[in-house]
């Protein structure tokens, strides 16, 4: 029996909930940071060429499956009758699963801030060991969180994930644009601006090639099936490849914008941009404090909102991929099944929750040969962000191209875009989906394999 699975109302409602996804921690938390420790505008470059060049023809694979399938990400290689592949998406529900247990707990970090920034306690960056050893507040806001992104999947495709991104979206894109236009006014905010856009290409290592590419990945929200489980949602009419542009183009955008934003911040108060993961939670606080108080709750309260709502859009995404998976495969009603699975995602989390000071032994969690000793939460991350997606990436490619086939991928592809057949555009998806992506993912994977393990 065909089970009720919804839809997306319009295609700017798909393009929204699928760029929501990609813009995230990741673009606002993790990018700036990973330009600061790349050395600024080289890093900038390589993530903008990895984004077009790697990522777009696998986002455009994953769309594709979704839309020919109407499946989640496990069932859409079984529908297509290719059951042994179907361990694809069981890795897809897998990183989709970890991902979340600790995204949402870096999510509850950015909602607590949010809290501290309106309340006035701009003192909160220099105790951020303090605020995230306590476990309670931070458990507290995590159930906000988890509970929050659950209440919007279990409400379904266009009246949940739909409507939330058509509000969400919009509101950080302005928001963003508000602090960008505040923070060129700071002092030194050019200097800021050199540091981000003047390439230095003597910085790039290989070290900081991989962790561009890596970067893109994670950031478009790769290798897991999300956008398998989004575009199985998509009207068959729809432009597969122009709608991945645009969902690429707003990732990068913001990513870009975020840039703008946090390097005039970090400049104004002469601080290292080398500060790492610590950047936004430890450093920007005493850059809002600096604002004075009224100034400074308005701004690092929108700051700390803003990655709040970025975090919400992704979370809903990631709760999105099991959900559906339950719903098409086990038929179980889908606002049961999201809290069933949120629950227990939550519960898997736990341990990353503890071990940001709460529980000494998870925050010394595992001892690896290439990264020394790493707390839970680091540990689950490299497990799923740094291999399991590229690995899931590599997967996507070699099967779209050599399992389901070119031809077959290629007359989805067209479908609905007549403009595509014989372009550039359509040969070069093929041409890196063959190649590029499987030799880049697959190096990628193996390098971290290699780099952590041995
Ligand atoms: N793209 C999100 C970010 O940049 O924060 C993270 C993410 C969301 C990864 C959803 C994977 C995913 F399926």
């Amino acid at each position: 029996m065909a089970v009720q699975r919804g839809g997306f109302s319009t295609r700017m409602g798909f393009i929204l909930a699928a760029a929501g996804s990609a813009v995230g921690l990741g673009n606002i938390w993790k990018f700036p940071f990973e330009v600061g420790q790349g050395g600024g505008a080289a890093f900038v470059v390589l993530y903008l060429t990895c984004c077009f060049v790697l990522c777009f023809p696998v986002l455009v694979a994953e769309i594709a499956i979704g839309r020919k399938t109407r499946r989640n990400a496990v069932g859409a290689f079984k529908a297509l009758g290719y059951h042994k592949w179907a361990f694809i998406g069981y890795l897809g529900l897998t990183s989709g699963v970890l991902i979340l247990s600790f995204y949402n707990v870096v999510a509850a970090w950015a909602l607590g801030y949010f809290v501290e920034m309106v309340t006035g306690n701009f003192g909160i960056g220099k105790m951020f060991g303090d605020f995230t050893a306590d476990y309670i507040s931070v458990g507290l806001y995590s159930i906000l969180f988890m509970g929050g992104t659950a209440f919007v999947v279990s409400r379904g495709v266009s009246g949940g994930i739909e409507r939330a991104a058509k509000i969400l979206m919009p509101t950080l894109f302005i928001m963003v644009l508000c602090l960008i236009i505040y923070a060129m006014t700071l002092p030194n905010a050019v200097e800021g601006l050199k540091f981000y856009l003047v390439p230095d290409f003597s910085q790039i290592t290989g070290q900081v090639v991989y962790s561009a590419l890596g970067q893109a990945f994670f950031s478009l929200s790769l290798g897991m099936g999300a956008l398998i489980t989004y575009g199985s949602y998509v009207n068959r009419e729809d432009n597969i490849v122009s709608s991945a542009s645009l969902i690429t183009l707003t990732d990068v955008g913001v990513a870009v914008l975020a840039g703008f934003m946090i390097f005039p911040f970090v400049f104004s108060q002469g601080i290292e941009t080398d500060g790492g993961a610590g950047l936004i939670f430890i450093t920007l606080p005493g850059v809002f404090e600096s604002l004075g108080s009224t100034l400074g709750v308005v701004i690092g309260g929108l700051f700390f909102l803003l990655l709040s709502f970025a975090a919400f859009t992704s979370t809903i995404s990631l709760l999105e991929v099991p959900t559906s998976y339950m719903v098409d495969e086990h038929k179980i009603e889908r606002s049961k099944a999201t809290w069933i699975v949120a629950l227990i995602i939550f519960a898997v989390g736990i341990p990353s929750l503890l071990s940001n000071g709460a529980v000494e032994a998870l925050g010394k969690f595992a001892s690896l040969p290439g990264t020394g000793t790493l707390d839970f939460m680091t540990f689950v991350g490299l497990i799923a962000n740094d291999l399991f997606l590229p690995l899931g990436g590599f997967l996507i490619a070699v099967f779209t191209i050599y399992v389901w086939k070119k031809e077959n991928f290629n007359e989805e592809l067209t479908h609905g875009d007549s403009h595509l057949k014989g372009s550039w555009l359509q040969s070069y998806v093929n041409f890196a989906l063959s190649y590029i992506c499987p030799l880049l993912l697959g190096l990628i994977f193996l390098v971290t394999v290699l780099d952590s393990f041995f």
